[in-house]
């Protein structure tokens, strides 16, 4: 069997890795791995391949960054002659980024089998563009496979036969437990003077937060306050960087600005935090199965399990994000929904093999 991956943003490198690893473990898989080159920079993309040992792209397409459309045609006319050349037997896309449906519309116009990997997740709010690509991704797709039940109910409402939805669990809670143990050994804590469980964790960098220059000074300045409480470390995202303006900078004085970590780095700063404040989609989840308080600082989540089930907030409004920051604690409630176990990864492999058509 061909399987052919497609990645091109920093969170589909960590669904990535343990899928790899799932059809290696299976034999006779031969797997290639396409990057868009969606993302491009070391610290956003060469140094998570590097991290979690996922062997180097087979082919890079080198995209780059462009307006949505722009982004989207570039990836759709480089990938079409790879797919046909190749001729995969399952294309397996990632999560919701641009390079997720620009693949999808691409196989579904040439007849090539697509895979999603953490279908079904839907915010319900359209201004976000992720949401319109989970949308595309999961109505063009031939197999979806689901992080959370909650996601087999969204496509079952949507009308999608039953025989095309596989809930498998969630692959980044495979990347989690399986690099945790390494995670720990990076001691970041003590390079950045932090205690365990004595500083917030932040990362902020949707559209809906950074690009409007008043929004982004509002949540800066809660940030702000936030540090003179406890201490705040905050790896700052390329896109956010471009849009922090002298005040922003001014108002994060006391934060520790970062430049994007590795994987495992990123894993134990989060690990050892008495709190995270987040717009990511990844460590709404990452904080859930660690059990580890998260404030997203967003009006709804795609990922629901993670507040009704997990230690996640919604905070959208930065003056109560202030508030619920410096009283925020870990109770010790870490239950892990079903399916966060580890073992996403094998269950997705097993579904392909057992859903490739015969001949
Ligand atoms: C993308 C995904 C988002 C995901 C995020 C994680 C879409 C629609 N969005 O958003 O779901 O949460 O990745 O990072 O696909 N840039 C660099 N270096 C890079 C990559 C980007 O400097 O390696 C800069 C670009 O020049 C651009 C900005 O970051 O100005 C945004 O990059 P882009 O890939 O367009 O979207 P993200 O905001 O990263």
């Amino acid at each position: 069997m061909k399987i052919m991956h497609v990645v091109g943003a920093r969170p589909n490198f960590m669904k990535l890795a343990p899928c790899h690893r799932a059809f290696a473990a299976l034999g006779d898989v031969e797997q290639l791995v396409v990057h868009t080159g969606q993302h491009y920079d070391d610290a956003m993309s060469d140094s998570f391949f590097r991290d979690l040992e996922i062997p180097p792209p087979d082919i890079n397409l080198g995209v780059g960054s462009a307006s949505h459309a722009v982004q989207t045609a570039r990836i759709m006319e480089r990938f079409e002659p790879v797919a046909l050349e190749h001729g995969p037997e399952w294309v397996v896309v990632y999560g919701d980024v641009n390079s997720t449906a620009a693949v999808a519309l691409v196989c579904s116009k040439i007849d090539l089998r697509l895979a999603h990997v953490e279908a079904g997740l839907r915010s319900g709010d359209r201004s976000m563009p992720e949401e319109i690509n989970r949308l595309v991704t999961d109505r063009l797709a031939d197999l979806l496979l689901t992080p959370s039940r909650d996601a087999d109910e969204n496509l079952r409402r949507e009308g999608v036969e039953s025989n095309r939805i596989v809930f498998v669990g969630n692959v980044m809670v495979d990347t989690l437990l399986h690099g945790l143990p390494r995670a720990r050994k990076e001691l970041m804590r003590e390079q950045l003077g932090l205690r365990e469980g004595e500083y917030a964790l932040v990362t902020i960098h949707r559209p809906s937060n950074v690009d409007a220059p008043e929004r982004l000074a509002d949540l800066m300045r809660a940030l702000g306050i936030v540090a003179r409480q406890i201490p705040v470390v905050f790896p700052v995202h390329p896109r956010t960087r471009s849009r922090l303006s002298a005040s922003d900078r001014g108002a994060l004085a006391a934060v520790n600005l970062l430049d994007p970590l590795p994987y495992h780095r990123m894993l134990d700063l989060t690990a050892g935090a008495r709190l995270v404040i987040t717009d990511s989609g990844g460590l709404q989840e990452e904080t859930t199965a660690l059990g580890i308080p998260c404030l997203t600082v967003r009006e709804n989540t795609e990922r629901p399990v993670t507040v009704t089930e997990g230690t996640n907030q919604l905070a959208p409004d930065p003056r109560e994000l202030v508030r619920l920051a410096l009283d925020a604690r870990a109770n010790g409630h870490a239950r892990r929904p079903e399916g966060w176990d580890g073992r996403a990864a094998e269950r997705i492999a097993l579904a392909l093999v057992a859903h490739v058509p015969a001949g």
